[in-house]
């Protein structure tokens, strides 16, 4: 497990979008190919913003998925993919077929069929083979990650890559989420985590003995390094 503190979020952006460059084009000389899950929340967008300018990148060998989408239409203001779109998507010349968008009510039935649809296209054997290189999280004031909220049945899904979240304590009340089991075969999960809000979520994953069922972020970690890129305010409450 890594720290990485930056004393304001811009600043934490900033760092993180600058290393998702590096990641990518690491993950394309070793592999030939990049699999990277976008979060929503503000750090969405913040940890996009390096990528239209990078050097050194095939974007034709890069895939964007989600960690999580809410149930609601394409084009909808309150989808991740739409933020993520806005904020580096759009500008950068990725085929459409690697951007692997969670279908919404528009073109399925219900969230199972969504969740049903997006496992299949990241166990499909290329794209993903179910494992992404970095996976991106932003957490919630409750330590909520993806869609995975404490205390929420969904979190105890097994045998599952990507599941239908009804009644999310968050609105919107349905959405669709990966599984711990699919995080964590990541080689690397990233925690973006900024503002005092998130001060008290984040020491409690840290402290001894943290269970996923009351602070899922502490129940989310990679194979290779699980990163928590935190602001000093969101760090204020770690033991020095
Ligand atoms: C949700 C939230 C969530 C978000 C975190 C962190 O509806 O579940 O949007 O996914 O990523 O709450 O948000 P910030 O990065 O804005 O703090």
């Amino acid at each position: 497990m890594t720290i990485e503190k930056r004393d304001t979020k811009d600043e934490l952006g900033a760092a993180i979008s600058d290393r998702l460059v590096t990641e990518i084009v690491a993950a394309q000389r070793d592999r030939g190919v990049a699999h990277i899950v976008l979060t929503g929340g503000s750090m969405g967008g913040l940890s996009l913003r390096s990528l239209p300018g990078a050097t050194g990148v095939d974007w034709s060998g890069v895939h964007f998925w989600w960690g999580d989408e809410r149930f609601v239409p394409a084009g909808d203001g309150d989808r991740n993919d739409v933020e993520a779109d806005q904020a580096a998507l759009t500008a950068l010349p990725v085929p459409a077929e690697n951007v692997h968008r969670v279908a919404g009510p528009d073109e399925v039935t219900d969230a199972e069929a969504a969740a049903a649809a997006y496992s299949a296209a990241i166990r499909a054997p290329k794209p993903g083979d179910g494992m992404f290189d970095i996976v991106m999280l932003g957490m919630g004031p409750d330590g909520h990650v993806a869609s995975l909220f404490p205390h929420h049945p969904a979190q105890r899904a097994e045998n599952a890559i990507a599941i239908a979240v009804h009644d999310s304590p968050k609105p919107p009340p349905d959405r669709v989420s990966l599984t711990f089991e699919c995080l964590n075969r990541s080689r690397q999960v990233w925690l973006l985590v900024a503002g005092a809000e998130k001060a008290d979520a984040v020491a409690a994953a840290h402290a001894a003995g943290a269970d996923r069922w009351d602070v899922p972020a502490a129940g989310v970690h990679g194979r290779d390094d699980t990163v928590w890129w935190l602001d000093s305010a969101a760090a204020g409450k770690l033991p020095d």
